[in-house]
């Protein structure tokens, strides 16, 4: 069975092509961080217009080189929220146009739940071009998945294909978007997340101790708080300019604050509930220190960790065209008169 997925929620125009659910074909990502960065964040009129440009020449080059002919196709699946409005529906109304035209299923698919089912692809596919050296750990069920990302941060139980029980959530900025805002006051461009990642590592993680912000307070986050820390704290410094070490420091005491809140958080979910494997998704699972520090402390209370690929971690299409398979198998279609939906939940 053959999907061929499309994802436009943000500011990454994906096309991917993916064979009985886990196994991908072909999972083109054309970014389009080069025409933002000049703004410090997205700017959603580019955003829609870039993937208006790019989509459908990327949608050819997925299916080539799948080596899939458009009539071999199955089912379309598509992401239609959450995100911005006007990019998910460039690729919604792209979607449609292929499903009709071909006479296939259309399947509408949750950003979120996609990036959670980035864990169920595999990463080895013989004969790709898709070479890497990550071996492919399927989580079993029930798994807790840690949601982490420029829009969201949630913490979820995932029951069975398609159950989920949402344990925890962020209040307020999603932690994807502290790493942003943060390195945007450092001065250090955008995005943030991997700039900090790397700056963090000459710092030192204990050279401001930042709040661990709502500790006592279930699964739920908050991350506006450390960012507001992180910009008192640096007023008090009164320094026309810090120096090189002073922002290695500030980023690496940063970056250990938000991955410590995630990780400890996680963890006393997973205790709670007697789960015994954590699975991450989300751009900001791409983050070293979150990656280790979650192993270390997991493993230490006998908790397996799942981590996905770094490139299937970020925004990509595989992942809608997997959950887009578990759907179309339980019997699930999308009428073509569906809508974006910019704060779907799952
Ligand atoms: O999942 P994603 O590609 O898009 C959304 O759905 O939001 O996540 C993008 C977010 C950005 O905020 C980016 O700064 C963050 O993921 N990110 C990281 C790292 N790589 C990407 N954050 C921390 N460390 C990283 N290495
Ligand atoms: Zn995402």
């Amino acid at each position: 069975m053959k999907i061929l997925a499309i994802e436009t929620s943000c500011d990454e125009s994906s096309a991917a092509v993916v064979k009985n659910g886990t196994e991908i074909l072909s999972n083109l990502v054309a970014s389009q961080i080069e025409f933002h960065k000049k703004y410090g964040g997205v700017v959603p009129e580019i955003s829609s217009r870039k993937h208006v440009e790019v989509l459908h020449p990327l949608v050819n080059e997925a299916m080539e080189e799948a080596k899939v002919r458009f009539k071999d196709l199955d089912a379309i699946a598509v992401t239609y929220g959450p995100g911005l409005v006007g990019s998910l529906l460039v690729g919604l109304c792209a979607a449609k146009g292929y499903a009709y035209s071909l006479g296939i299923p259309l399947i509408g698919v949750n950003h979120v739940e996609g990036h959670i089912y980035a864990n169920f692809l595999k990463s080895q596919i013989p004969n790709s071009k898709l070479k890497t050296n990550h071996k492919s750990q399927i989580p079993n069920f029930p798994f807790i998945c840690l949601v982490v990302s420029g829009g969201h941060t949630i913490i979820v139980l995932v029951k069975g294909h398609g159950e989920y029980e949402t344990l925890g959530r962020t209040r307020d900025d999603a932690a994807g978007e502290a790493f942003d805002k943060v390195a945007r006051f450092l001065g250090l461009g955008f995005p943030g997340g991997p700039i900090i990642d790397k700056v963090a590592k000459e710092g030192d993680p204990h050279a401001v101790e930042f709040p661990r912000a709502m500790m006592d307070e279930g699964y739920d986050f908050s991350f506006s708080g450390l960012k507001t820390a992180v910009v008192y704290h640096v007023k008090r410094m009164k320094k026309e300019k810090l120096s090189d070490i002073e922002v290695k420091d500030l980023a690496a005491s940063f970056q250990k604050a938000a991955v410590d809140t995630l990780v400890d958080k996680t963890i006393k979910a997973a205790m709670d509930k007697n789960i015994k494997t954590i699975a991450l998704a989300g751009g900001v699972s791409a983050n070293s220190l979150l990656r280790s520090e979650l192993k270390k402390k997991a493993e230490a209370q006998n908790i397996e960790v799942i981590i996905p690929p770094i490139n299937l971690c970020t925004d990509n299409a595989a992942m809608i065209g997997c959950v887009g398979y578990y759907r179309f198998k339980r019997g699930e279609r999308t009428t073509l008169d569906i809508v974006p939906v910019s704060t779907l939940k799952i």
